[in-house]
């Protein structure tokens, strides 16, 4: 999709699709708009009770040729009160993008909006989000289809903005390399796990360091065997696929703080020996989606070169399978440093993979804040639903700004606690630790295990197990992998003081 920000606009331009984003008037009235022949049908539209500017109305309507040229359709999209949110104007975007999939339209302008409360480069940042995220489509394993069944596909999208257009152009801009790598990330998730191997993400990450000139290592097996890797090697044994850890290291060359990313990596999780029940366990494919967005985050690292802050992030990667070598319940594991674990249920799996990555990471890198995302636990979701992704950590300025960049990225959060108590819970009678508890608060004793590899560093745990895949009716979130925790980390990124 390319995004342009445009000098002129008008009715008699080539373009498939028009819009019109306007504001509820008040007092019973029709929703205003600069263009004459455009506010005259909306107040038609207004008069047969059909549209008042309220926050997700649309309506559509085919304009009058003028000549050979003009635009074949115009869409009108109501913001509501206003001074809409940034959630809105993406959401109003996502709308956009839905009804041009739907027309087949390629070829879009948009009257970029002047609103209360949010700054031109703002309304340009969620339009190109919206924009972007909404029309995504994953089509790679659909055969060939007849013309008139073919999808829509969104080709060019101008943005019109009466001012302020430098402004609308650079949050245009970081919109789209956000969106762009949210893409990425739904990506991979939809990869199916007899194509989306340990190996991919390596290949990922090693094409991400060719075009932005990141650091990346691969650690293979015998790497992690080496460096005694016990957790991702654990989870390994029952599986035919080769493991890998991805580090990928982006440097400003300055001597500024580093933020470690986290990204649980599970290709496919059967459960291994304690294996999952059939019903759904095709979803389990989704259980990279935390590697995914750490990866991907990195892409609009690349994308936008932040100043102020390095970043650094690790994918543990492996299937989670029953294999004959596979670990067995009871068994006890070595994680890198040393902590010794007794895996009483082969399926709480990604804490300890994510306990090597968090170990190796911390000790290696010294970094001033951990971010890790993981698919982790089912507990999360009877929890939390999937509107919020579970936020746990050991630091309160860490989870200010995550919870601040939650806000206005549309990716938010909600706190659970950790205590010893929790911490208590996770202690085993024949190793350092055990890997479950009892099943009540799941999410939390998962974190209190996660936390006994971090040390002092300040760090987070973002659980998105609710969140990352076929979770919300948003109109920029489609069916299937969201793209969950990209624009978050992004959000996070750059505003890190
Ligand atoms: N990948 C799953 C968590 C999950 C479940 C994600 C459902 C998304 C939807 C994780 O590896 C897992 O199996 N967790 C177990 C932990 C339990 C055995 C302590 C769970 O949540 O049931
Ligand atoms: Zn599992
Ligand atoms: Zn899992």
């Amino acid at each position: 999709m390319k995004l342009t920000v445009v000098k002129t606009a008008s009715l008699q331009s080539k373009n498939d699709l028009m819009v019109y984003f306007v504001t509820q008037a008040l007092k019973k009235k029709a929703p205003l708009c600069a263009d004459k022949d455009v506010a005259g049908m909306i107040g038609r539209a207004f008069t047969a009770g059909d549209f008042a500017g309220k926050e997700g109305q649309t309506f559509l309507y085919y304009p009058e040729k003028i000549g050979k040229g003009g635009v074949a359709r115009i869409l009108v999209v109501g913001l509501g009160k206003d001074d809409p949110s940034r959630e809105i104007v993406r959401k109003a975007a996502g709308s956009v993008a839905a009804c041009a999939l739907k027309t087949k339209a390629e070829k879009l302008l948009l009257m970029v909006p002047e609103l209360t409360g949010m700054s031109g480069e703002e309304v340009g940042e969620c339009l190109a989000e919206g924009m972007i995220l909404g029309g995504y489509q994953f089509l790679k394993y659909k055969s060939k289809q007849k013309d008139d069944e073919k999808p829509g596909q969104i080709n060019a999208v101008s943005f019109f903005a009466l001012q302020e257009q430098g402004a609308v152009r650079r949050g245009m801009k970081r919109g789209q390399a956000a969106a762009t790598a949210a893409c990425a990330a739904r990506d991979m998730a939809n990869e199916p796990g007899n194509f989306w191997t340990p190996s991919h993400f390596a290949e990922y990450g090693q094409g991400l360091a060719d075009k932005y000139g990141f650091r990346c290592k691969i650690l293979d097996k015998s790497a992690m065997k080496r460096l005694r890797m016990g957790g991702v090697l654990g989870v390994n044994q029952g599986s035919v696929e080769p493991p890998k850890m991805v580090v990928l290291e982006y440097r400003t060359g300055k001597k500024v703080p580093t933020l470690l990313l986290v990204g649980k990596g599970l290709t496919f999780d059967s459960g291994g020996i304690s294996l999952k029940p059939s019903n759904a366990m095709g979803d389990m494919k989704y259980d990279m989606c935390g590697g995914a967005a750490a990866l991907a985050a990195m892409a609009a690292v690349g994308e936008e070169q932040p100043k102020g802050l390095d970043v650094v992030a690790i994918v543990p990667s492996t299937d989670n399978m029953p294999g004959p070598g596979a670990i067995k319940p009871g068994d006890v594991i070595t994680q890198y440093g040393g902590k010794t674990v007794e895996v009483l249920n082969t399926d709480a799996e990604g804490r300890l993979i994510l306990a090597d990555a968090l170990a190796y990471g911390i000790e290696k890198f010294k970094p001033a804040a951990v971010v890790d995302l993981a698919t982790l636990t089912g507990a999360v979701i009877v929890g939390l639903g999937h509107h919020r992704s579970g936020l746990l950590s050991n630091d309160d300025k860490l989870v200010e700004k995550l919870l601040t960049a939650g806000e206005r990225s549309g990716e938010p959060l909600w706190q659970l606690p950790l205590a010893p108590e929790y911490s208590k819970q996770m202690k085993s009678t024949v190793a350092d630790l055990k890997n479950i508890d009892k099943r009540d608060g799941g999410t939390i004793t998962a974190a209190a295990f996660l936390q006994e590899f971090v040390g002092e560093t300040p760090w987070a745990h973002l659980d998105i197990a609710g969140t990352a895949w076929n979770f919300t009716e948003k109109s920029y979130i489609p069916k299937g992998p969201s793209g969950i925790g990209v624009r978050l980390l992004m959000e996070l990124i750059r505003n890190w003081r």
